[in-house]
């Protein structure tokens, strides 16, 4: 069966605002297709702040793949596979990915496993598919007003083409260190998101959830 894969690197859980937009655009996905089914991957629970030392060990002797050190990573690189969507919700610290999401990178991409690699060329090997990134921020990270670097979106849009996926949008909730401008920024969002032709509310279904969440 096709799935929805529905990654979260917030550390506020359900009350992440992240999570609740890209949530909005599942809802969407099996409004369309409810056969559709939700996979969640929460990353803020991994139990490590690295990759273990077996899993590096196993990479560079180029262990097989069902060596024991790739359980997670084959999980997690299962997930995507088996995914027809795949929607990422992550806050912004200090300029870029949250370590949870680092760490997920660092365990699906796996060279020959993931993507291959011959000249200093990376090829990706898990084949392309609608991604949508949900950026979520406490100071304004795009437009005129933005005075911080973003080291995220060009960092995450290079990691998930080394895989092989390029079918990639991104849509920010910047600013929401004030409330007024978190509502606004909640509302655009709900907005762009019916509007796309992946991840929008197609056949005509309206938005499930079409008010901006106060936290
Ligand atoms: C450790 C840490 C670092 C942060 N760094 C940034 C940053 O570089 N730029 C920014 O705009 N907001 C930053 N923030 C604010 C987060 O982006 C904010 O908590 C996030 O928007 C919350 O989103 P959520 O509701 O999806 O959890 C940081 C927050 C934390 C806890």
């Amino acid at each position: 069966m096709a799935s929805i894969l529905s990654i979260h690197a917030s550390p506020h859980g359900a009350a992440s605002r992240g999570a609740t937009l890209a949530l909005q655009a599942v809802a969407n996905l099996q409004a369309a297709d409810p056969s559709l089914a939700l996979v969640e991957r929460d990353l803020s629970v991994l139990s490590h702040a690295n990759v273990p030392q077996a899993y590096s060990e196993a990479v560079l002797a180029q262990q097989p793949d069902d060596h024991a050190a790739f359980a997670l990573s084959e999980t997690l690189i299962s997930e995507v596979e088996d995914a027809a969507f795949i929607t990422i919700a992550t806050p912004m610290h200090n300029y870029t990915v949250p370590a949870c999401l680092k760490l997920w990178i660092d365990l699906v991409l796996r060279h020959r496993r993931s993507f291959a690699s011959a000249n200093g060329v990376k090829t990706g090997l898990l084949g392309d598919r609608p991604v949508l990134v949900v950026v979520t921020a406490g100071g304004l990270v795009t437009g005129p007003g933005a005075v911080q670097p973003n080291h995220l979106a060009g960092y995450l849009t290079d990691v998930l083409a080394t895989v092989g996926i390029s079918d990639v949008r991104f849509v920010y909730l910047e600013g929401l260190v004030n409330p007024v401008q978190a509502d606004i920024a909640m509302a655009q969002g709900i907005r762009m998101i019916s509007e796309d032709p992946a991840f929008g509310s197609r056949q005509g279904n309206p938005p499930a959830m079409a008010r901006a969440v106060n936290r």
